[in-house]
C-alpha cells in the first residue's frame, strides 16, 4: 500500500508537541526517533524553543522550509484538529495521533474523531490512531513510538489494538529474544485499521509473519478478503479478545442460538486462512513456530519419548486438536523393535524409556524422521539421573536438517537441569517449551496453514436460476406494513419459495370454506395451524391438528382451532388458518441463518427438528464462503447428519445434491435480503430424491 511508505519510510518527519521536558510524551518520541537511527530529516515543531535534544525547532508545521512525509502528533486534544489542517496545508502525507481524548472518552470525543477523520481525507492524509503509542519500523530504521525500547530486528509484524499490550510485548521481547520487522499500535482505528497494516506487511519483503491483537473488526468482509490474500504469501496470526456483538443481541432463532458469541469469528477466520490464538502465550508461541518451522504435508505426527506421562498427555492433545498420531510404516516398526529394549513403545508414542541416553534418542528420532507416514515430530524430554538434554537436543538438531520439510518440536518438561539443552534448541531455531500442549497447538495451527496454502481454489458457482426477487420484496412490504417483522409461515414459505427452496405447500385461510377449497386443491392428508406470529408454540395452546383426510374433517379442525386459541391467549390476534399439506417424514434437518454484525450471514447446517438445541450437530459458515457444491459439502460433511444422508446403517442415501442446493439457495436469499435479521428451515425433510421445507421462520428488520 503505498499510502504506508510515508508512515514506515518516511524522507522526513516533524513531531509537533516535541518537548524539551524529559517525561513528556513529546520529549519521548523526539529521543526515540534520533536514537533508532532514523537517517531522514527531522523536524520538532513546538512555538516555545529554538532547539530540542539538539535539533532545529520551527514555531509551526507550515514554518518548516522542505516537504514533510509523516508528522506524529502530541499535542493536547483540543489542538489536534488545528494542527492536523495545518499539516494538510503542507501536504503532509500522513499522521500519527498519539493525542488520546477522542472516540474512547465518548460522545464529544466520538464528534472530534469524526471532524479528524473528514479532514483528513479532505487532504488526502492516512492517520494512524488517534490514541495510540506510535510506530515502530526496524528495517527503516525508525521508532515514531513514545515506547521505552526499540525493537531488535527481526521478521515479525506486530500489529495490536491495544498500546499497553504492544508495550508490554516489546518490552517483554528483549528478554525472550523476539525480533521484529515493525509494530503498529492501532489505536481507534479511526482511518488505518489492521486490514491495511496486514496488507502492507503482506507485501513487505522483511515481514514473514504477521501477529495481530485485536479487540474488534469493524470491516468484517473486507478483512477477509484482505486477510485472504495476505494469508497466501504469510501466515496471519491473530489474537482476538472481546464477545462479538453478535452473540450480545438476543437471539429468537435455533440458529441464533446454536451461533453463540464468537462464532463469526472463528468461520471467517477459518474462512481466510487466518490462523487463530486464544490467549496471548498462543500467539507468541504461534509467531515462534511460524517464523522458526517448516510448514508440514500433513496431519501426522510422531511422538519421541522417555516418560509415559508425557507421552499420553501429547496423544491426547493431538487428538483433541483433531490431529493425527502418525501410524508408521511395517520397517520403521521392526527396527524400533529390534533395536531398543523390549520394554520400549515401538508404535507412536515411541517411548525410549526413562534410562536412555543420547542414543537411544538418536535412533528413534532417525527412524521417525525417515518414515514416509510422519509428517512432524515432537519430542520429550523428562529429567533422569541418565537424561542428556544437550546431547538430545544436538541430535535433534541435525535431525532437523536432515529432513528440512518436517517440522520438529521439543517439550522439555522441567527446570535448570534442562535449561541449557531446551535453550540450545530455542537458539537453535527449533521451537522449544516446558510442556507438550503448546508445542500441539503450534503443530496444529501450523497444520491448518499447510491445508489452507494447500487447498485448491474452486470457482463460484452462476448465479441460480429460479430466483424471483419481485415476490420476496412483496411479501416483505405486506408483512412491514402490517407492523410485523416476524413472517406469517405461509408467507416465509413464499419467500423461500421465490428463491427456489421447495416448500410443502402452504395457504393461509380465513374461513373454514377456504380452508376446505385449500386442502381439496392441493391434495389430502393436511395440517392446520393457527397463524399468528405472537404464538411461539402453537401445540401448546391447541393450535395444531395433523392427519387431516376429509373435507369435513378440515371444517371441524378449523373451528376447533379456533375455540381452543382463543380461550388460551384471549387477546392475540389470529390472521386465520395455515392449510398445509401434510409430508411424509424424512431425515430432518435445520438450514439457517444468523447474521454477524461484522461479518453478514452466518449460515448453519446440522440435524433438525424439535432436539435441534440438544443435539447441537450443527457446523456453520458465512454465506460468502457458500458459493458452490464442494464447499457446501464440505460444510455438511462436518455434521453427523452427513453419514445419514449418505445412508445409515442400511437406509437409502437421501438426495444430497438437493440438500447442497437448498443451502447455496439459503445463502444467497439472505446475502440478497440483508432485511432478514433470522431465518430458521427447520424441519427440512431429505428423501431419496428431493427435499421438503416444512417449517420456515423468517425475521425481518
Ligand atoms: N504546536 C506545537 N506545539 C504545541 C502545540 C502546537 N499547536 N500545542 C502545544 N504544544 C506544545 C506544548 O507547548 C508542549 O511543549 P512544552 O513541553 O515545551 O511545554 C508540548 O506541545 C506538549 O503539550 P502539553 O500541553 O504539555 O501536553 P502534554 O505533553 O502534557 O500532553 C499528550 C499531550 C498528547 C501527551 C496528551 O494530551 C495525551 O493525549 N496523553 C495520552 C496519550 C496516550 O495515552 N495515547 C494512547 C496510548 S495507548
Amino acid at each position: 500500500m503505498a499510502e504506508l511508505t510515508a508512515l514506515f519510510r518516511p524522507q522526513s518527519v516533524a513531531v509537533v508537541g516535541a518537548s524539551k521536558q524529559p517525561g513528556k510524551i513529546g520529549n519521548a518520541v523526539m529521543k526515540n526517533i534520533l536514537a533508532s537511527g532514523y537517517r531522514g530529516a527531522v523536524y520538532p515543531i513546538n512555538p516555545k524553543e529554538s532547539e530540542i535534544l539538539g535539533v532545529t525547532c520551527h514555531p509551526s508545521v507550515s514554518a518548516v522550509p522542505a516537504n514533510i512525509d509523516m508528522a506524529v502528533l502530541s499535542v493536547p486534544a483540543a489542538q489536534v484538529l488545528a494542527v492536523a489542517r495545518e499539516c494538510g496545508e503542507k501536504k503532509v502525507k500522513a499522521l500519527t495521533i498519539i493525542t488520546a481524548g477522542f472516540k474512547e472518552i465518548g460522545k464529544e470525543g466520538l464528534d472530534l474523531e469524526k471532524k479528524l477523520l473528514l479532514l483528513c481525507s479532505q487532504y488526502d492524509m492516512r492517520m494512524l490512531g488517534p490514541n495510540c503509542v506510535g510506530l515502530m519500523d526496524t528495517h527503516t530504521p525508525i521508532n515514531a513510538s513514545f515506547a521505552a525500547t526499540f525493537l531488535s530486528k527481526g521478521e515479525i509484524a506486530f500489529l495490536s489494538q491495544s498500546g499497553a499490550i504492544l508495550l508490554a510485548i516489546l518490552d517483554w521481547s528483549e528478554t525472550a529474544e523476539l525480533g521484529f520487522s515493525k509494530v503498529v499500535s492501532l489505536g481507534n482505528k479511526a482511518d488505518l485499521s489492521e486490514i491495511d497494516f496486514i496488507e502492507d506487511a503482506a507485501n513487505d519483503p522483511y515481514t514473514r509473519v504477521i501477529l495481530c491483537y485485536i479487540e474488534d473488526i469493524v470491516d468484517g468482509p473486507r478483512f477477509i478478503e484482505v486477510a485472504g490474500r495476505a494469508a497466501k504469501k504469510k501466515p496471519v496470526i491473530v489474537f482476538k479478545s472481546g464477545v462479538s456483538q453478535a452473540g450480545a443481541q438476543a437471539a429468537s432463532s435455533h440458529t441464533g442460538a446454536l451461533a453463540g458469541s464468537d462464532l463469526a469469528y472463528d468461520t471467517a477466520f477459518e474462512q481466510c486462512g487466518v490462523i487463530r490464538a486464544h490467549s496471548m502465550t498462543e500467539l507468541f508461541d504461534l509467531a515462534v513456530a511460524f517464523s522458526k518451522s517448516a510448514i508440514p504435508a500433513g496431519d501426522r505426527v510422531a511422538v519421541v519419548t522417555n516418560s509415559g506421562g508425557p507421552g499420553i498427555i501429547a496423544t491426547d492433545n493431538i487428538e483433541m486438536l483433531g490431529l493425527q498420531m502418525a501410524r508408521f510404516e511395517k520397517n520403521t516398526i521392526e527396527e524400533l523393535r529390534a533395536n531398543l529394549p523390549q520394554e520400549a513403545g515401538i508404535y507412536n508414542p515411541v517411548d525410549v524409556l526413562g534410562d536412555a541416553g543420547v542414543d537411544r534418542y538418536e535412533f528413534a528420532l532417525q527412524k521417525v524422521m525417515e518414515d514416509s507416514n510422519v509428517d512432524s515430530v515432537l519430542v520429550l524430554v523428562c529429567p533422569t539421573a541418565v537424561t542428556q538434554p544437550v546431547e538430545v537436543s544436538h541430535t535433534i538438531l541435525r535431525a532437523r536438517d536432515a529432513y528440512p520439510g518436517k517440522p520438529v518440536f521439543a517439550a522439555y518438561t522441567g527446570g535448570q537441569s534442562l535449561a541449557k539443552g531446551a535453550g540450545l534448541l530455542s537458539g537453535a531455531g527449533v521451537p522449544c517449551f516446558t510442556f507438550p500442549e503448546p508445542a500441539i497447538v503450534c503443530l496444529k495451527g501450523l497444520n491448518s496453514y499447510g491445508q489452507y496454502l494447500n487447498a485448491r481454489a474452486v470457482a463460484d458457482e452462476r448465479v441460480l436460476a429460479g430466483v424471483d426477487q419481485k415476490t420476496v420484496k412483496a411479501v416483505f412490504y405486506d408483512a412491514t406494513r402490517d407492523h410485523r417483522l416476524i413472517l406469517l409461515g405461509s408467507e416465509a414459505a413464499e419467500a423461500a419459495n421465490a428463491y427456489g427452496i421447495p416448500t410443502a405447500p402452504i395457504v393461509l385461510a380465513t374461513t373454514p370454506e377456504e380452508a376446505v377449497e385449500a386442502a381439496d386443491k392441493m391434495g389430502y392428508p393436511v395440517v392446520l395451524k393457527a397463524s399468528s406470529p405472537k404464538i411461539l408454540h402453537k401445540t401448546d395452546v391447541g393450535g395444531v391438528i395433523v392427519g387431516i383426510n376429509s373435507a369435513a374433517e378440515v371444517q371441524k379442525a378449523f373451528i376447533e382451532i379456533m375455540e381452543s386459541v382463543h380461550r388460551y391467549l384471549p387477546k392475540v390476534v389470529i390472521y386465520g388458518i395455515e392449510v398445509q399439506k401434510m409430508k411424509e417424514p424424512g431425515t430432518e434437518l435445520i438450514i439457517g441463518m444468523t447474521r454477524d454484525l461484522q461479518f453478514g450471514p452466518l449460515i448453519a447446517f446440522g440435524l433438525g427438528g424439535i432436539y435441534v438445541n440438544l443435539l447441537k450437530d450443527v457446523a456453520f459458515r458465512l454465506a460468502s464462503d457458500l458459493k458452490n457444491a464442494k464447499k457446501i459439502e464440505e460444510m455438511i460433511s462436518e455434521t453427523k447428519a452427513y453419514t445419514l444422508l449418505k445412508g445409515y446403517r442400511g437406509e437409502a442415501p437421501k438426495d444430497m445434491a438437493a440438500v447442497i442446493d437448498v443451502i447455496r439457495r439459503t445463502a444467497l436469499f439472505v446475502t440478497d435480503f440483508p432485511e432478514i435479521t433470522e431465518m430458521d428451515i427447520n424441519p427440512l425433510f431429505a428423501y431419496k430424491k428431493g427435499v421438503s421445507a416444512v417449517d420456515v421462520k423468517i425475521t425481518i428488520s
